[in-house]
């Protein structure tokens, strides 16, 4: 079961929300229900499934409606139709009472730094949330120090916000949220406001965090490359619509339309990348014993290869034998290619990124074999000609 199932979500903003929804049954865009109505469709439609413990990231130009969807999730904001199921419930039914109590145990939304009470010390601020449910004092605290532990502020409890950098004060904010323990975390463009180094920084402390927490947490950017370095999966959205839901290496590869497009081009491909969705899965191979020279030869005039791969008959990789080496052990009289097989090879694996292969490209002429970490049985070849356009090709022209 999904932890969070969206169906067929839809937010309008606006009086004629009825008709404005009516329109947009009927097909009409955002524009026209806009000049008709008045009103502004801020999420259309959105059905999306978000699993248990997965760092979830929806990614969207200003305006394409992820503050409008994220708070629709705790339902800071009605959604006008739609559902939004959490651990099977639907939420979208429940009273006010209950809805308090699942926003604080279960879906909790991390406010930005403003939030913070100005007057009170960090510990104060992060207990704040238990005070409120009327949790005594001692516990509260106690919970409070150990969540400003976990998000790094260790030693800085007695502090004022004001005294604090805006990154670490963003840390007050994450604690606060985690001293419920919710089992979703929902965060709007936490980072966007932090210099980059200090975000980058964040960015693999949330990492770090969500190793030992495994919460299911719902993050908001506008910003592509923050989205592919944090998210398992990527929904992106364009006026309201989600247009797109990935995995960041599925969007890379097979961005849906023109809009992901343009913002894919902008990426540093090479730390993405992996040899899985560059090589191919059906190369030309010399099977040991099977394919004797003369057998390899033939292979290598009908495919135009001075180079094949050598495998067992069960696929195991054996190494690489060349053209003019072939001829050598078939002159010599050679019933096997044994004693032309390179053996000394670097291979990769399918998660190997084209950074990582970037060694490669110097280190020789021959294409990099793909195997299976397990069992090193050969899953597919890159050849040198894709992995060099790989990494210098792509910027657009
Ligand atoms: N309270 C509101 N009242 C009317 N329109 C709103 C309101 N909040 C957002 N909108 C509109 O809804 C659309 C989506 O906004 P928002 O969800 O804030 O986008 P994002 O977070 O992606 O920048 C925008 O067209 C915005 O102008
Ligand atoms: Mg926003």
């Amino acid at each position: 079961m999904a932890k969070l199932k969206i169906e067929d979500l839809t937010l309008i903003f606006g009086r004629e929300q009825h008709t404005a929804l009516q329109l947009l049954k009927q097909g009409k865009g955002k524009a026209e229900i806009l000049s008709a109505t008045g009103c502004t469709v801020a999420v259309k439609e959105a059905s999306f499934e978000i699993e248990k413990g997965e760092f979830f990231v929806i990614m969207g130009l200003s305006g394409s409606g992820k503050s409008s969807l994220l708070r629709c999730l705790n339902r800071l904001i009605e959604p006008t139709a739609g559902n939004v199921i959490l651990n099977g419930t639907n939420i979208t039914a429940l009273k006010e009472h209950e809805l308090q109590q699942v926003r604080r145990k279960e879906i909790t939304m991390v406010f930005q730094k403003f939030a913070l009470l100005p007057h009170r010390s960090v510990l104060e601020n992060v207990a704040f949330g238990l005070e409120l449910q009327g949790i005594p004092a001692e516990e509260r605290l106690a919970k409070a120090n150990t969540v400003i532990d976990l998000v790094g502020l260790k030693g800085y409890g007695h502090m004022l916000p004001s005294e604090l950098s805006g990154g670490m004060q963003q840390r007050v904010g994450l604690a606060r949220a985690l001293a419920n323990d919710p089992e979703v975390l929902l965060m709007d463009e936490a980072f966007s406001a932090l210099d980059p180094l200090i975000r980058t920084q964040m960015q693999d402390e949330l990492l770090d965090l969500q190793e030992k927490m495994h919460k299911t947490i719902v993050f908001i950017t506008h910003d592509l490359d923050e989205a592919i370095r944090l998210g398992d999966r990527i929904a992106i959205m364009k006026d309201g619509e989600v247009i797109q839901v990935g995995t960041p290496e599925e969007i890379l590869t097979s961005p849906a339309n023109d809009y992901v497009t343009s913002f894919v081009e902008k990426v540093d491909r090479k730390s993405i990348i992996t040899a899985s969705s560059l090589m191919d899965t059906k190369p030309t191979m010399a099977v040991f014993r099977k394919d004797g020279p003369e057998g390899s030869l033939r292979k290598m005039r009908a495919t135009g290869l001075n180079i094949l791969p050598a495998v067992t008959v069960d696929k195991h990789f054996l190494g690489f034998v060349y053209l003019h080496e072939v001829l050598e052990v078939k002159k010599r009289g050679d019933k096997t290619i044994e004693a032309a097989i390179h053996r000394d090879v670097s291979v990769a694996y399918p998660e190997t990124t084209v950074e990582q292969m970037l060694p490669f490209i110097a280190e020789t002429d021959k294409p990099v074999a793909v195997v299976n970490p397990e069992n090193n049985k050969l899953l597919g070849l890159i050849s040198q000609t894709a992995l060099i356009i790989e990494t210098t090709g792509n910027q657009p022209a």
